[in-house]
């Protein structure tokens, strides 16, 4: 199987049950993601949020090329909303009859469930890790980390943490495979989705769940969801290419493929995550840590 396989139709229902029983909700000063990870696929089901498969070519190139040179690569996906990123990994190793050892480590068990599930439907062994990359460490080392659109969560000095974190988890020269957006606004402050941008978003998910009745879902659940997405969804883009590369060389790491690719979006909805045009810096770096 080398097509990218995303049964979402089938999980989006399963990912909203296992957020329920799974997600942070906030306590003890943790950042919630119960307003996320439960509608998630629901809003990639209804091509309302950008997820990895605006990128497929880089990874898939990326990722054959690394499972190429070493077939039993250990590879870690860090951080991932759902199994998207795991797809893309499993559909690089099929077409090369590859057999990356996999580490998928989030702070919540939903999407690491989501993956468990995707490995055993795809049929191979993944470990999962409910950690926080910013305090995790490991005696395992990885060749690969990969993830989609991480590093724009988090404020610029935290950013610079999570580098020091891969640095330490990869092999010397392992590679990170990631992309960025690249938005010209103030990344002092995280950018949210305002609120006209919030009711129209909402009006459209109201639509897309009519007009699609296969998706399963309670239509008012749905809305809550989706309203609470938005109101809690905030990012920090870079705001230039050069900020990513100081970023990088800074932590220690050396640019390898560094690519600006304009994506089209399905949505003219401005906001963090959506599904709409946007600048991305699609990038692999290697860190030489001996
Ligand atoms: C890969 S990122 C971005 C994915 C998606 N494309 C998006 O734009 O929302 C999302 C994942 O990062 C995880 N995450 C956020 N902060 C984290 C941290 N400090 N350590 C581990 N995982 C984290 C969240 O739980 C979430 O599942």
């Amino acid at each position: 199987m080398d097509t990218l396989y995303e049964p979402l139709i089938e999980t989006a229902p399963m990912a909203r049950e296992l957020s329920r029983r799974h997600c942070l909700h906030g306590t003890d000063g943790v950042d919630p993601c119960d307003w996320y990870h439960g509608v998630w696929q629901y809003l990639r089901l209804f091509s309302m949020v950008a997820s990895p498969d605006r990128h497929a070519e880089f990874f898939h190139r990326t990722l054959t090329a690394a499972v190429t040179e070493n077939p039993k690569l250990r590879l870690m996906i860090s951080g991932t909303a759902d199994y998207a990123m795991l797809a893309h990994v499993v559909r690089a190793a099929n077409s090369i009859v590859g057999e990356p050892e996999i580490t998928v480590l989030d702070r919540c068990q939903t999407p690491l469930s989501l993956c468990s599930w995707y490995a055993e439907r795809v049929g191979i062994d993944i470990e999962t890790v409910a950690r926080d990359i910013l305090s995790y460490r490991s005696m395992k080392k990885f060749g690969v980390i990969c993830t989609h659109s991480f590093l724009p969560q988090f404020p610029p000095d935290t950013r610079k943490k999570i580098l020091a974190r891969w640095s330490d988890l990869l092999v010397p020269g392992g590679q990170l495979i990631t992309n960025v957006s690249i938005r010209q606004v103030s990344t002092k402050e995280p950018v949210g989705i305002a609120n006209a941008d919030t009711d129209r978003f909402c009006e459209l998910i109201r639509q897309a769940a009519i007009y699609m009745p296969s998706v399963t879902a309670d239509i008012d659940d749905l809305m809550a969801q989706a309203r609470a997405y938005c109101t809690n969804r905030t990012s920090y883009s870079f705001q230039s290419e050069d900020e990513v590369v100081t970023l990088f060389e800074d932590s220690g790491y050396s640019i390898v493929e560094l690519s600006s690719v304009e994506i089209g979006g399905a949505q003219d909805i401005s906001g963090p995550g959506i599904s709409r045009s946007s600048r991305y810096l699609e990038l692999v770096a290697t860190y030489n840590n001996d």
